[in-house]
């Protein structure tokens, strides 16, 4: 079942999703070689917790840290660990919250140091096809048009593996809610898009194949072939006309590019 929100409701949403933006900006701030997924995560908790909002992650379904931090090959779900994190190493970090019992849940992949142009291009173009597929997030639309957007600017265009086992989501009052938001599918079919609907979009982009496996751990979504992924995400409330995302990716990237440890790639060229 579908739940549409009010404009009341939006902006409560746009709350919380801005206490992940700035949480995530926090994470951009202290990023760097040596650091640990464990102390980012006990940040972050601490972070929420002193603007209001409750770590959502944090026992859902069992998970049990405040933060997904998924390193290199790891897709989602990387548990934080006491690993120093290396130049070179990409993280995505997903950070989910409760704020006035609305839901914001959304996530950014970082470079430490220079990862080498292939990943750099993944980071760019995953980042991209992210938008490609916010500006079908219009109502009168299908929640195919958002997906068949995400597969053809990475699958078709640059050759990325595209997850099919995770998908995006309805957000609001549950961190899951109706309807599910692949990052590859057919324009025209699917949900109906309406004003009102709130979406986490997150396409999940491989540099090589898009097969995957979990671990034993249950959570920690790795790539097959063990070469990088991407992951960035956003929650876009559906509007007649233009998506409003509702989460800020400015304050994150102002923090990333005062950080002399973070790579930040430039725009993608276009594949020859
Ligand atoms: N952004 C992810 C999702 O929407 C994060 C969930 S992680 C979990 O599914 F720990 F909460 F499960
Ligand atoms: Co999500």
């Amino acid at each position: 079942m579908i739940h549409y929100k009010n404009s009341a409701e939006i902006e409560l949403m746009r709350d919380a999703a801005l206490l992940v933006s700035k949480t995530l900006t926090e994470v951009a701030r202290v990023l760097k070689p040596g650091i640990t997924t464990l102390e980012l995560d006990k940040l972050i908790g601490t972070f929420i917790r002193d603007n209001g909002g409750i770590p959502s992650f944090l026992n859902y379904r069992g998970y049990p840290f405040n933060s997904c931090t998924s390193v290199n090959d790891v897709v989602v779900h990387g548990f934080p660990n006491g690993k120093a994190l290396n130049e070179g190493d990409i993280i995505s970090v997903d950070i989910g919250v409760i704020k006035k019992g609305w839901h914001g849940d959304h996530a950014y992949t970082f470079a430490i140091g220079d990862p080498g142009p292939e990943t750099v291009q993944l980071i760019q173009v995953t980042k991209e096809s992210l938008y490609k597929g916010i500006e079908k997030a219009v109502a009168g639309g299908r929640v195919g048009d958002i997906s068949s957007a995400i597969e053809e600017y990475t699958a078709k265009k640059y050759g990325y593996g595209v997850v099919r086992e995770l998908v995006g989501h309805g957000l609001g009052k549950s961190l899951h809610e109706d309807p599910q938001v692949p990052n590859y599918g057919r324009r025209g079919t699917g949900a109906k898009l309406k004003e009102g609907m709130v979406l986490a979009i997150e396409p999940m982009i491989n540099l090589g194949k898009r097969d995957v496996y979990t671990e034993s751990d249950g959570w920690t979504v790795r790539t097959t072939d063990h070469q990088p992924s991407v992951h960035f995400e956003h929650d876009v409330a559906v509007r007649k006309g233009k998506a409003d995302i509702l989460s800020d990716y400015s304050i994150i990237e102002a923090a990333e590019a005062a950080n002399p440890h973070l790579f930040v790639g430039r725009a993608a060229a276009l594949p020859s």
